[in-house]
């Protein structure tokens, strides 16, 4: 047994982090044998019900779990924290605007990245799942210049799961023989889910998606808009967003960062662009990536038609226009 670590999660008291924090504490995502001290940081109206989620924690008797410090104090929240879950964020609410919307967030997440900056470790990981989650973490980023850009990330982990589920049931294959489905761009209705570059395995041998699916009108058109559409979805029917499907996202995505993707296997994140795929720089985009030793890479040469390079064009032109807005409200502070 090591030394436990230190974790944050932000919205602690919200649907998400219900799951997310049961999934971390009993070893999901750093392993059976990685000791826990969960930091649960919402906001001060937040602490009673706080305190059942600290309550719950216990009563589920969690080898694993060695504290849990609940708290609306963002420096306490962020004390010397190696991950970070940042999952509360400032909902839409009816009638607000985009731009309001993100200058709610610009804010939440200017004292978040000041808050980890001053006080969480140098080579915290750091994943933003609340909305609008790629310009979020560049944001964090902007106001955490002490920790490596490359330490931010957004989840677009949900969608690829989203994707490959999808994949896997027109098929009729277990979800593990479905493998690199990626999503490209924000994580909005803009994103573009690419089964294109996926490979399948039937009866023992790998195939691509492409020639098992055999309907490229299905991959461009119903696969797309179902994946893209996925969260209203779930919204309809529960009347709530997806929320145990998110958690364990969020797990998913911590876990390969820390222990790594399998051989000749990528998964999908929202990573600061260094211009890959002619997307514009400094953006945070989800790429493919592979990860080894907790660094992510982006994986090069993959091939993108005609179709394809028109739909990463329009997330990465969504992306720079809300980054613009945001880094307006950042400097207009
Ligand atoms: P929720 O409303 O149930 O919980 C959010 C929690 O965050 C609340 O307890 C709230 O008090 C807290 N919070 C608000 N401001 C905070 C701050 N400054 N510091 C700490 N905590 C704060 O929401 P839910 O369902 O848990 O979703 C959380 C976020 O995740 C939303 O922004 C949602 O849009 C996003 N989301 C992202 C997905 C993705 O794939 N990237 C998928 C699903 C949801």
């Amino acid at each position: 047994m090591s030394e436990p670590i230190r974790v944050v999660v932000t919205g602690a008291a919200g649907q998400i982090a219900y799951s997310l924090l049961y999934m971390i504490a009993k070893g999901d995502v750093f392993g059976p044998n990685q000791k826990l001290i969960l930091h649960l940081l919402d906001i001060p109206p937040m602490m009673g019900v706080l305190e059942g989620v600290v309550m719950e924690l216990a009563d589920c008797a969690l080898p694993l779990l060695a504290g849990v410090i609940p708290t609306a104090d963002p420096a306490v929240g962020f004390k010397d924290v190696a991950a970070a879950f940042l999952v509360g964020a400032m909902p839409r609410k009816q009638g607000m605007e985009r731009k309001d919307l993100l200058s709610a967030n610009v804010k939440i997440f200017k004292v978040q990245g000041e808050a980890l900056n001053n006080n969480a470790k140098k080579d915290v990981k750091v994943l933003v799942v609340g909305n609008p989650a790629n310009t979020n973490a560049l944001v964090c980023s902007h106001y955490a210049p002490s920790i490596p850009k490359e330490n931010f990330t957004a989840m677009t982990r949900l969608d690829q799961n989203r994707a490959q589920s999808q994949i896997a049931a027109r098929l009729g294959v277990g979800i593990s023989k479905v493998k690199n489905i990626i999503i490209w761009g924000n994580h909005s209705s803009t994103q573009y889910p690419d089964a294109k570059n996926g490979t399948v395995e039937i009866d023992g041998s790998p195939k691509s998606v492409v020639e098992a699916v055999a309907n490229n009108d299905y991959l461009n058109a119903e696969f797309v808009e179902t994946v893209q559409k996925r969260g209203a979805a779930v919204i309809n029917a529960r009347k709530m967003s997806s929320a145990m499907s998110a958690a364990k996202a969020a797990s998913d995505h911590m876990r390969d960062w820390f222990a790594g993707t399998k051989d000749g296997e990528y998964v999908s994140m929202g990573v600061v662009s260094d211009g890959s795929y002619g997307i514009p720089k400094d953006v945070v985009f989800s790429f493919p990536v592979q990860i080894q030793n907790g660094q992510w890479k982006i994986v090069q040469g993959l091939s993108i038609d005609d179709f394809a390079r028109g739909k990463l064009d329009i997330t990465a032109k969504e992306l720079l226009e809300e980054n613009e807005e945001a880094m307006a409200v950042c400097a207009s502070d």
